[in-house]
């Protein structure tokens, strides 16, 4: 079982794009696979119009109590959710000293029954992002391809070497940055592409998802790229991510 969190302070870069659409390829190829809302948005269930509301199943608030067993939403075949609403954000304060609530659950087993879970963070740099960060073996950061961006990246990225700074016992990888949104007609685009590459390296993720129409309004349809047609670029793109992140973590 592998754990990634989606985490940036900069709001709108595709966060929850990255992590419905990741979640649902991998359930496609097979693995049992979890997401994990840790935003006070609750824009996972949104996006999949699922019902967040719905007291029968664990929420992430739940989590943060410290539940002892999962009963999460059904989403399709192999593909779960444990949802979040708005009472999550009286966690956002709260120090994670001595290790956070979703890391401890995770080594008594709790998620043992899956393959992957993929956790959504809100864009703040709060003790929720924290949690997600902690409670999981790598961290990935998307970014849209915008000047101010890189600044947004880099402190992302510190964020994350001081929580696990205070963290000793958890030693989450950064697995990359995603680059989101791309325009590659944009005249900054190449100077941009330049800049991020000097800086990461090979922590700039290979594979990056071009802004398409088809994503922008899959949400008002609360579908995926796993509901386009095999042709689609956007399905293509995101299989092409899914590869790569499985390249660099394992089968599992
Ligand atoms: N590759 C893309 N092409 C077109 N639109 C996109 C793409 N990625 C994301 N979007 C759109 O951009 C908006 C922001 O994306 P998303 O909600 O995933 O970002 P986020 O980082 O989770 O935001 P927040 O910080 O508020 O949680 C959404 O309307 C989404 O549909
Ligand atoms: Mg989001």
């Amino acid at each position: 079982m592998k754990t990634i969190s989606i985490i940036c302070q900069k709001g709108g870069v595709g966060k929850t794009t990255s992590v419905v659409n990741i979640s649902s390829i991998f359930s496609t190829k097979g693995y049992k696979t979890l997401i994990v809302d840790l935003d006070p948005q609750g824009n996972v269930s949104t996006y999949l119009n699922f019902d967040k509301n719905n007291n029968k199943i664990t929420n992430s608030v739940n989590l943060l109590e410290g539940l002892t067993k999962l009963n999460p939403g059904i989403l399709k075949e192999k593909l779960s959710i444990i949802p979040s609403n708005k009472e999550i954000a009286r966690y956002n304060e709260e120090k994670i000293i001595g290790g956070s609530k979703i890391w401890k659950l995770k080594k008594e087993g709790l998620f043992d029954d899956f393959d992957f879970v993929f956790i959504d963070t809100p864009p703040t740099m709060s003790s929720l992002v924290q949690e997600g960060i902690a409670a999981s073996d790598y961290y990935l950061i998307p970014t849209k391809p915008e000047f101010l961006a890189i600044e947004g990246v880099g402190q992302a990225m510190n964020f994350a070497k001081t929580t696990l700074k205070n963290t000793p016992n958890i030693n989450t990888i950064f697995l990359g940055v995603l680059l989101n949104q791309v325009e590659t007609k944009r005249a900054s685009y190449q100077d941009f592409l330049k800049e991020l590459e000097y800086l990461l390296g090979d922590r700039l993720l290979k594979n990056k998802i071009s802004h398409l129409t088809e994503i922008a309004d899959s949400p008002f349809y609360g579908e995926t790229v796993i509901d386009f047609n095999d042709e689609s670029k956007a399905k293509i793109e995101f299989n092409n991510l899914a590869n790569e992140i499985i390249e660099k973590i394992g089968k599992k």
